[in-house]
């Protein structure tokens, strides 16, 4: 390579040599080869019932984390979720036991919905991050009810208790430590997809009765108070 090079600064004023034709052909595959590495895929999101989902991942330490594999992961689970579209996205979902979760509240996304909705969540942008081996403290007990619904439950939706405010301390894909405290939407966000990692879907927390496909949450439930749908049996 290095004579090639040589050779080529010879002669590097004559336009048709072919050293410098090769050359610049080798840095046009090299280019497409880079592109190649860096291209992300969309994963397959797999819907409840698979074992993995049921299953609680594993931890990773730092080395695997800056490791090839579990960042092009993270940018396909980046490239997953944003498709599908959510707001969160863990590993089990994708098929893979590992304790990584991607997250992110776009504004774009944001800015269709009432505002009156946004202010009832208190849900506000969330920019794009990764949690890794996320660590749970719950800093109050004050629990709010919302409907949610999971990429893995495709097409349903259930009220669902979470706590209003939570700490979280995790690495992200740097493997750099991090503690957050989060309230709000955010908070039901990051218990949603912590609960991923630990084998729990929102069904196991929702009321059940107030479980629904979300054809009929907008035929029937849509701006109605939570309580009408979950009222228990009378007998
Ligand atoms: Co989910």
């Amino acid at each position: 390579m290095y004579i090639v090079i040589y050779g080529a600064f010879l002669c590097k004023t004559h336009d048709k040599n072919p050293i410098l034709k090769a050359i610049s052909e080798l840095e046009t595959a090299a280019e497409i080869f880079f592109q190649v590495l860096q291209q992300t895929m969309r994963l397959k999101i797999v819907q409840a019932g698979e074992p993995v989902l049921r299953q609680t991942a594993r931890p990773l330490i730092r080395q695997e984390i800056l490791g090839d594999e579990i960042q092009r992961l993270i940018r396909d689970m980046k490239e997953t979720m944003q498709d599908a579209p959510g707001v969160g996205l863990a590993a089990p979902q994708v098929g893979l036991s590992l304790q990584v979760a991607v997250i992110e509240d776009r504004e774009e996304t944001l800015k269709d919905l009432p505002p009156q909705e946004l202010a009832e969540k208190d849900r506000r942008p969330v920019p794009f991050h990764v949690i890794i081996n996320p660590q749970i403290t719950f800093v109050e007990d004050d629990k709010i009810i919302f409907y949610e619904g999971c990429l893995s439950l495709a097409g349903f939706s259930a009220a669902v208790p979470r706590a209003r405010a939570i700490q979280v301390d995790y690495l992200d894909e740097q493997g750099e430590q991090h503690s957050v405290e989060a309230s709000g939407w955010y908070a039901r966000i990051l218990q949603h997809e912590i609960d991923h990692l630990h084998g729990a879907l929102y069904i196991d927390r929702m009321h059940t009765r107030t479980f629904t496909s979300v054809d009929n949450w907008n035929r029937f439930w849509r701006g109605k108070p939570i309580r009408e749908a979950s009222s228990t049996p009378t007998r």
